[in-house]
Parts: structure tokens; C-alpha cells; sequence
């Protein structure tokens, strides 16, 4: 009998391309493909309404079928009752035994930290603070002078700030769609009322900013994507440079930065002691997958952004469980097809692996 392998996301669409092409590649395996939403699913009856890849048809088709036994979660939850009702059938799905997901993802950016800070790769962590109250903010303000301060559970570059005090202002800058926008106070007053309605919307993390800007005053820093092999071993998949917006905070591609290549970028900057990061980088990317599995739970595939700062200095700035695929196919297109083939490479490998052996995690 084939395997059932589902991808769970809020938006189940025939035009995602990503999903359509895993979809083709399913057909070479002893496995059935299922798009779905976790939004769709009966628990009463263990069924969900959603799309199955047709065998015969080569395409998407509307269906209702039992919950796939492996599930591919690729759910991005915003802020919305939507998401809230979404994550928790998800955590209801994570917890049935009869269900085993690829990757079960990692805790928020706070629990993170906590747990890392204790590991061997410890000193390429930024010190992090979790900002108790708007005073809190205003002395790690006031003490670093230059700061970041956005969610414990942000992503995509969402409500990430940069605080900075100058000699009679503090100066907030943060990103929207047009671009930078900047709020100056004048008062500590002004700014602990806008700090306050700022920690009410969301719990937030505070770093010093590090500095990761190029000649051209654009933050930048490495993405890499690291995914389990069919062997289920670790491997990295791809090296990427993101460069965000000139005077800009952010180096997400989902907010517009753009990406280039690993060598091409090595090659136009000789200064930088390539050899001494490289090095680093080598152990923090073999360590890091272990060390997460090791402390939260069984995983498929990781992105890392990591900051090369001024002074070569290496930092491990924030890991997804849920990365965007798009560095592949802008940089190295002869690598699609194994990309896409990951995922249903993975699945046939935890099939073939005892129930025991899986960590689902505990948060
Ligand atoms: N301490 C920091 N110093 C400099 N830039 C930062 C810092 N923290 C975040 N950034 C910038 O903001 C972006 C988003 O922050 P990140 O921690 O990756 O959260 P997420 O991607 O989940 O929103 C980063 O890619 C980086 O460009
Ligand atoms: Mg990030």
C-alpha cells in the first residue's frame, strides 16, 4: 500500500508551485499526495476536505479523504483568529500518535535562546533580553544605545524595530510596505507612551544591533538552508547572501531583499577573512540541527540567518523550521529537482524508522 504524505497549509492552492512540483515528483513514489488545510479537518472523524494528486490526471482534485498519516507542515499563522483556531488543530494533530509529521517545528524566539545560550554554540548567539515593561526597554535602550526589538514569535521581518538614542531624541525606526518609516521623541514621556502601546500588541525580544551593513549602508547576511538527506542525515542545501534595502533594517526576502550568490559575493569581498569564517560556519551548521533536535524535537529542514559583523564576527541570528525555497531556484536551478524531491525522499525515510526513535516536542 502507498504512503500517505499531506502538506498542511492555510492556503491549499492548485498554483503553488512549490507543492505542484513535489505533487509531480510524488507520482515516481510509492506515495499519495494530499494538500490541505488544517482549518478543514473533522477530528470527530479523523477526515479533511482538500486536494489529492491524481495518479491518472497529474493534477490537483478536489477530495475528502482520511488525515494523511505523514504530514508536510507548511502553516504560516499570523496574528488572526483564523491562525489561532489553526494552530490548535495543529497542536492536536502533533499529539495523536497515528500521525507523524516531517518536521514538528521549533519553539518561540525567547525559548530558543534560553535553551541555546546553555549549548556549545553559545558564543555565537547575540545576548538576547525579553523585555518585561517599557522602563526595561527604555535601560536597555539607554545601555546599548543601538537596538533591535521585535516578537517572540515574529517572522518574515514582521514588527522588528530599531531603537536608537542621539543626544535629544530617540530615533524608532521600523519597516512598512513603502518603506522606512521614522518616529522621533523628544521625551522619555512621549517615547514610554509609545512603548507602551508597542509591548501591549506583542512580547518582544531585544538584541543590540549588530552591524552587517555593506559599503552601500544595505544590512546583509547569509541564509542557509540545511534539509535531511533520504538517509534522514543532515546536509546543507544551499548558501545564499541576502541584501535588504540601502538604510534599511531588514534582509528578509519576503520584504523585498534581494539574494545572490555564496561565491559570487566571497569573490567581490576579498577582505573579509573567508577562510576563519568558513570554519565557523562548518561547526555551527554541523552542531546546530543536532543541538535543536537534541533539545525540542525531530525536524526536516532548517534555515539559518546568520550576520558576518564589521569585525568578521560571526552570529546566529534566527532558524526556521518552515524556510522559503526561493534562494534555490533563483541560484542554483540544477538543484530544483532534488529539492523538490526532498520532502518525499524524507517521508519514505521515516517510514522505514520505528515510531520510538521520533521527538514531537513539548511546546
Ligand atoms: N540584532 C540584530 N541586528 C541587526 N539586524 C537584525 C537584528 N535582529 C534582526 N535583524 C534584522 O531583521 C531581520 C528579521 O529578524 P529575525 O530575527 O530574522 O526575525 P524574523 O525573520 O523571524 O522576522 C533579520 O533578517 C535582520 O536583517
Ligand atoms: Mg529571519
Amino acid at each position: 500500500m502507498n504512503l500517505s504524505l499531506g502538506i498542511m497549509t492555510l492556503t491549499p492552492q492548485v498554483t503553488n508551485e512549490y507543492f505542484l512540483e513535489i505533487a509531480k515528483r510524488s507520482l515516481s513514489y510509492p506515495i499519495d499526495l494530499y494538500l490541505f488545510s488544517p482549518q478543514e479537518i473533522s477530528p470527530l472523524n479523523e477526515t479533511v476536505e482538500g486536494l489529492h494528486f491524481d495518479r491518472v490526471t497529474g493534477k490537483w482534485e478536489k477530495d475528502a479523504f482520511e488525515i494523511p498519516e505523514y504530514i508536510y507542515d507548511r502553516t504560516f499563522y499570523q496574528y488572526d483568529m483564523k491562525s489561532r483556531q489553526a494552530k490548535a488543530v495543529v497542536q492536536w494533530l502533533k499529539n495523536q500518535k497515528q500521525f507523524r509529521f516531517l518536521g514538528y517545528g521549533l519553539p518561540n524566539k525567547w525559548h530558543l535562546y534560553e535553551k541555546l545560550k546553555q549549548t556549545s554554540l553559545s558564543p555565537y548567539f547575540p545576548e538576547t533580553f525579553l523585555v518585561s515593561d517599557v522602563n526595561h526597554l527604555l535601560n536597555l535602550l539607554v545601555k546599548h544605545t543601538d537596538i533591535i526589538i521585535k516578537p517572540v514569535d515574529g517572522a518574515h521581518g514582521f514588527a522588528v524595530y530599531h531603537l536608537v538614542v542621539r543626544p535629544n531624541e530617540i530615533l524608532v525606526r521600523t519597516t512598512k510596505k513603502q518603506g522606512i518609516v521614522e518616529q522621533s521623541f523628544q521625551s522619555e514621556e512621549n517615547f514610554l507612551k509609545w512603548g507602551e502601546h508597542i509591548l501591549k500588541q506583542h512580547t518582544f525580544i531585544c538584541q543590540k544591533r549588530l552591524l552587517n551593513q555593506t559599503k552601500g549602508n544595505a544590512p546583509f547576511d547569509l541564509r542557509i538552508l540545511l534539509s535531511k538527506d533520504h538517509a534522514g542525515q543532515w546536509r546543507e542545501f544551499q548558501r545564499a547572501v541576502r541584501v535588504g534595502e540601502e538604510n534599511g533594517i531588514l534582509t528578509n526576502i519576503s520584504r523585498g531583499a534581494s539574494y545572490l550568490s555564496y561565491s559570487d559575493w566571497k569573490n567581490t569581498h576579498e577582505l573579509i577573512s573567508w577562510d576563519f569564517i568558513e570554519e565557523e560556519l562548518t561547526s555551527i551548521l554541523e552542531e546546530l540541527p543536532l543541538l535543536l533536535e537534541e533539545h525540542f524535537s525531530t525536524l526536516f529542514e532548517i534555515g539559518v540567518d546568520l550576520i558576518i559583523g564589521k569585525d568578521h564576527s560571526t552570529w546566529i541570528l534566527d532558524m526556521n523550521s518552515k524556510p522559503g525555497h526561493k534562494i534555490v531556484d533563483a541560484l542554483q536551478p540544477e538543484k530544483l529537482s532534488s529539492l523538490y524531491k526532498a520532502p518525499l525522499d524524507y517521508c519514505e525515510f521515516l517510514s522505514s524508522q520505528s515510531l520510538s526513535s521520533l521527538k514531537r516536542g513539548d511546546f
